[in-house]
């Protein structure tokens, strides 16, 4: 599902999004702007096509989802922000989503009646149809498990992209040498007549090296998956007893000084012409954790990062409302399942490219 040539093909759905995306910032120009909601709504409607299908969300801008507008991105972005408040509230928030992804399914599966021979899989839930019908699987695949991978699918994507842009940009603003920094490296490689491309990333190291130092500082689960050791073994002098839970705490390793110099401080030159990568083996740097449990989407949310934080760098200048300091802008955590800023940033953008590359 999560091959390079899949995630390749979906590309057009992020140009598309990603132009839907400045064209509705560039309309806020001059205005205090609660970023990370302009951010989810970015990887929401990019994650929504995706899995369920073009049909579910058209770049028309119309915000209503599936063919009865059952319910929109707003009302889908609240369950979302739910997701990841307090286990009480579940129950009563699998009911509502259970309606949804039932509604989903059964579209999908009509749609596929309908067209017999016709049929071409649009979304990562067509996919997942398909496993489910398939008479002779490794796994058989229930109509709960594919609710809830289209669930985790969607979910998984959606806040973790957004708020790891949401802190690059908040460590950005109070630092204007590094946007200055970035900008001249995309000045130079993209140039100013056209936005940032996802074949232009590798050429851009430096926005990479942004990228890991968020993500090694502000890495979204702090602690990864819970393991269960298999046997008795010893790590680092340490004997771990088989049937041992253990918890991997990556926020501790991205901030420990025998493995990073002036850990508390936001330095991403630490990464330019460093070897260290963030695919699961550099054990000081796993914002995706490692291993079979590892995050199946990782080259997906890196591409999602790095484009849209390149594009807010390429199409913007950014400071903060003049009411906020940069020594005052609070970095403060939240708790939850994924770890976001405890006040979301509020930032004011304008535009630094011909004002004709906004228009949709
Ligand atoms: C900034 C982007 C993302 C970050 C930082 C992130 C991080 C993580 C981490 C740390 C884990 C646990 C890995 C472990 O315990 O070893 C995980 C698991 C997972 N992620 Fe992501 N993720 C991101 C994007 C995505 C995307 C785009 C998707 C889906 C399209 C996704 C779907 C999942 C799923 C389904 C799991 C559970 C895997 C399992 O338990 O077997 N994630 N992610």
């Amino acid at each position: 599902m999560f091959s390079a040539k899949r995630i390749e093909s979906f590309e057009y759905i992020r140009v598309e999004e990603m132009h839907t995306f400045v064209s509705r910032l560039f309309g806020l120009s001059g205005k205090p702007v609660v970023l990370v909601k302009q951010l989810t709504h970015l990887t929401l409607t990019i994650m929504i096509r995706m899995v369920l299908g073009n049909k579910y969300f058209g770049v028309s801008g119309d915000d209503r989802l599936g063919s009865d507008s059952k319910m929109s991105v707003q009302e889908l972005q609240e369950m979302i922000d739910e997701f990841y408040g307090y286990v009480k509230r579940m129950k009563a928030l699998k009911k509502k989503l259970d309606q949804f992804h039932d509604h989903v399914l059964d579209e999908h599966k009509r749609r596929k009646e309908e067209l017999d021979k016709d049929f071409v899989a649009q979304g990562f839930v067509d996919l997942l149809l398909q496993l489910a019908d398939d008479p002779d699987p490794d796994v058989k695949l229930t109509s709960d498990a594919v609710r809830g991978f289209t669930q985790d699918l969607i979910s998984g994507g959606t806040d973790s992209s957004a708020r790891t842009v949401e802190w690059a940009i908040s460590e950005l603003i109070k630092e204007p040498q590094l946007i200055r920094q970035a900008t001249e490296e995309l000045d130079k490689v993209v140039g100013k007549e056209r936005w940032v491309e996802e074949t232009d990333i590798p050429r851009l190291p430096f926005l990479e090296a942004i990228m890991k130092e968020t993500m090694r500082i502000h890495p979204v689960g702090v602690l990864l998956a819970p393991r269960l050791a298999m046997q008795d073994c010893n790590v680092a002098g340490y004997d771990i007893r088989k049937g041992t839970r253990v918890f991997v705490n990556i926020w501790s390793m991205g901030r420990d000084p025998y493995l990073w110099e002036r850990p508390e401080e936001f330095h991403p030159e630490r990464f330019v012409g460093s070897n260290i990568n963030v695919k699961g083996t550099d054990f000081e740097l796993l914002p995706f954790g490692a291993g079979r449990r590892m995050c199946p989407g990782y080259s997906l949310g890196l591409k999602m990062i790095q484009l849209s934080l390149a594009n807010l760098l390429h199409g913007f200048n950014w400071k903060l409302p003049d009411s906020t300091k940069a020594e005052d802008l609070s970095m403060e955590e939240a708790f939850g399942m994924i770890t976001p800023r405890k006040f979301p940033l509020v930032a004011v953008m304008e535009p630094r490219l011909p004002h004709h590359l906004y228009k949709l």
